[in-house]
């Protein structure tokens, strides 16, 4: 297994870095394809570990996946679903990325049925689908779980009111892609609001859909019979883009995030400037020039708009060298804290009480061997890092390549002294 290995100390990071098409939007828009029979191009799609799973499991049901262009390093992907004639998702397929779930409402919307693997938990916590299955029984589907699969069937899928307990995303982009071929209008309530799933309903409204509201938490979708091919291009990675801010800030170097942009990055530039940090916005990219003194500030995680559990791990890094306490609290996973272990290893001071993190920052961090536990939580350990004193040695970094597109290149753009080394 692959290690990143980087060298720290106070080494300022300077200079521009491009932010990759977004993983989150990127998923849900591959899996949508399913709902035409036509082609659908797909701009802007990073080269990443998820991606590469998504295309084999789109491939195993039968999708036609032009991918030579992509795998020689273009950002464009082809996909046509005129040949659909396998409706299961296998268990290694979604051990491997929960996020295949998502081939649940397209499947039953166009084909009338579906057998996937229930995706079970996994290392930041439960996870469960329930309010998935709970909206498309609502629009009529037949539900059973057999050997850890969920099997899914409907002549033809109805427009239903749904209220989500959880503003999920998944749920959300699983039962707005369900409804865009449902008889009739589909209200859901409570739905999630992240960026990602306005791209995804850009896309779908692009293919014939009739999806309103996408962004707010009440989206209505009038079902059409069926829907056309589609040219997407992916929206930037809004986590991407705050991981290389923080980098920034926490180097005390100047550094411009390209393809950023600041409207998906509201409440974590407001924490960033509470905490001090002189941050500079465009359209379309966010400037960080640190300034050294980084003030401790409280950091809570919620449902967008709010503060993004995906950003969590790499804000606590900040605050670990930050002049204070702070205290993060994490509301949407339950287990999302387990890069607080593994920072402690490099002489951070943080006491774990439940969903909350008491960190106070300590003057500096010693380089040390630590080990990924999850996507984000590599890319946290990466950024402690660059200001530890020493070397510091990441292993399991296939987590980071779940989500991150050649970020030790990136960094190391920025005057990182960063590599990977292969195990
Ligand atoms: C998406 O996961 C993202 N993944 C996650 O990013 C992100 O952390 C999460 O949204 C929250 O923003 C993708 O988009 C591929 P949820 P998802 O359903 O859809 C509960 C990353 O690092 N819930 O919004 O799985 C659930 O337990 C990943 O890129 C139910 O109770 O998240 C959790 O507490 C990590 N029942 C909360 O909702 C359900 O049926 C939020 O989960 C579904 C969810």
């Amino acid at each position: 297994m692959d290690k990143i290995v980087v060298q720290g100390g106070r080494r300022r990071l300077q200079g521009e870095v491009s932010v990759s098409g977004s993983k989150n939007a990127a998923l849900p828009l591959l899996i949508s394809s399913l709902l035409t029979a036509e082609p659908c191009v797909y701009q802007n799609i990073p080269h990443l570990a998820d991606i590469r799973t998504t295309l084999r499991l789109l491939n195993g049901l039968g999708v036609t996946v032009d991918r030579e262009a992509w795998d020689a390093g273009s950002a464009e992907l082809t996909l046509r679903a005129d040949r659909v004639s396998h409706f299961e998702a296998s268990y290694d397929l979604v051990k491997t990325m929960r996020a295949s779930f998502l081939v649940l409402g397209p499947l039953v919307a166009r084909f009338g049925e579906a057998r996937v693997s229930a995706p079970g938990g996994c290392a930041i916590g439960m996870r469960p689908v329930n309010l998935h299955l709970k909206g498309l029984a609502e629009m009529g589907a037949a539900i059973e779980q057999v050997h850890g699969y969920v099997e899914v069937r409907a002549k033809r899928l109805r427009g239903a009111k749904i209220l989500l307990d959880v503003p999920s995303v998944g749920a959300t982009e699983n039962l707005i892609m369900a409804a865009t071929l449902a008889q009739g209008t589909t209200v859901i309530e409570n739905a999630a609001r992240e960026p990602e799933i306005e791209d995804l309903a850009a896309a779908l409204n692009n293919m014939g859909a009739k999806v309103d509201g996408a962004g707010r938490d009440v989206v209505h979708i009038e079902g059409v019979d069926v829907l056309h091919g589609v040219t997407h291009r992916v929206i930037p990675d809004r986590i991407e883009a705050g991981s290389f801010v923080i980098a920034g800030a926490l180097t005390g170097g100047e550094v411009r995030v390209i393809g950023a942009r600041p409207e998906h990055l509201e409440a974590f530039l407001i924490k960033l400037k509470e905490a001090g940090v002189t941050l500079e916005t465009s359209a379309n990219s966010v400037s960080v020039r640190g300034n050294g003194k980084i003030k401790s500030v409280d950091v809570t995680t919620l449902p967008y708009p709010g503060f993004p559990t995906d950003l969590q791990a790499q804000m606590m890094v900040l605050m670990s060298v930050a002049d204070g306490v702070s205290v993060i609290t994490e509301t949407i996973f339950e287990n999302r804290f387990m890069h607080a272990l593994e920072l402690d290893r490099m002489g951070t001071d943080i006491r774990l009480e439940g969903n909350r993190a008491v960190v106070r920052g300590v003057r500096e961090l010693s380089g040390a061997p630590v080990m990924a536990t999850d996507l984000r939580a590599s890319v946290s350990l990466i950024l402690a890092g660059l200001v530890a004193n020493g070397t510091t040695e990441v292993a399991r970094v296939y987590h980071l390549d779940r989500g991150y597109e050649q970020v030790e290149k990136k960094l190391s753009q920025l005057g990182a002294e960063i590599q990977r080394v292969k195990a």
